[in-house]
């Protein structure tokens, strides 16, 4: 399985880190932020892998990142004229993934366990697959609501939440993804959701999920970044 890494975006939530470079080049404690999710995809197996980026900073990340080598995996781009959210992002991988199934993961989403067995149920499997966390702040990510173990709705940053299950950073498509992407519209926030993906394949019962153990976090807001930081410091004493 290929694998996508979405990292473009304007990062305004880390306003004024991101007026100096791109969100997935702050550090996290000792790295670049993007190598948390390259690191993930490679402990998962999946090391054919392209980087979707804004064009602004394409430079960047090819100057750091090169062909991949040094990480254990093979490094294609894809750059980003505007940034039209998640969907979007990932509608540029078409022709990268072509017949595949793809394994996505959010530019900034750190995970501490990797996706092999996962991805290894996955391939048996048609649709889409999302991973699971239970949180405190369910508002400000996706959010699936369980029940009788099947997922009965999902909704991109509730007001009123129905569970505390956070949609991850990290999903698996089949190549019907790309299809779907071109027929959604923009959200009240202007993006193509990511979440009106998943909504997708739940109207067709293909929606599966897994729990997620170990921790996860994003880097996307001053106290994420840091509480990121702070479990990263912890790992390499
Ligand atoms: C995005 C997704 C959301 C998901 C989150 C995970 O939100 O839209 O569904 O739960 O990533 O980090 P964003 O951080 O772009 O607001």
């Amino acid at each position: 399985m290929k694998g996508v890494i979405l990292a473009g975006g304007m990062g305004t939530r880390l306003v004024p880190l991101t007026l100096i470079t791109n969100k997935h080049l702050l550090p996290v404690y000792d790295k670049p932020m993007i190598l948390y999710p390259i690191e993930t995809l490679e402990r998962s197996g999946v090391t054919d892998i392209m980087v979707v980026c804004g064009k602004e900073h394409g430079g960047h990340f090819m100057n750091f990142l090169g062909s991949g080598r040094e990480y254990g995996v093979k490094l294609s781009y894809a750059l980003q004229n505007d940034s039209g959210g998640i969907a979007a992002a990932l509608g540029l991988a078409e022709d990268f993934i072509g017949n595949e199934k793809v394994a996505v993961i959010l530019g900034d989403n750190i995970f501490e366990n990797n996706f092999l067995e996962d991805i290894r149920k996955f391939e048996t499997l048609n649709g889409a697959m999302v991973f699971l966390k239970s949180v405190a702040d369910p508002k400000r990510f996706g959010v699936a609501e369980i029940k009788n173990g099947k997922i009965m709705n999902v909704i991109e940053k509730p007001k009123e939440p129905k569970s505390d299950l956070a949609i991850v950073g990290f999903y698996l498509y089949d190549s019907d993804v790309f299809s779907k992407i071109k027929t959604l519209k923009p959200s009240l926030r202007n993006e193509l959701e990511i979440t009106d993906v998943q909504n997708f394949y739940l109207e067709e019962g293909n929606l599966h999920y897994g729990i997620l153990n170990g921790f996860w976090s994003d880097a996307g807001t001053f106290e994420s970044l840091y509480k990121s930081a702070t479990w990263a410091s912890g790992r390499t004493k």
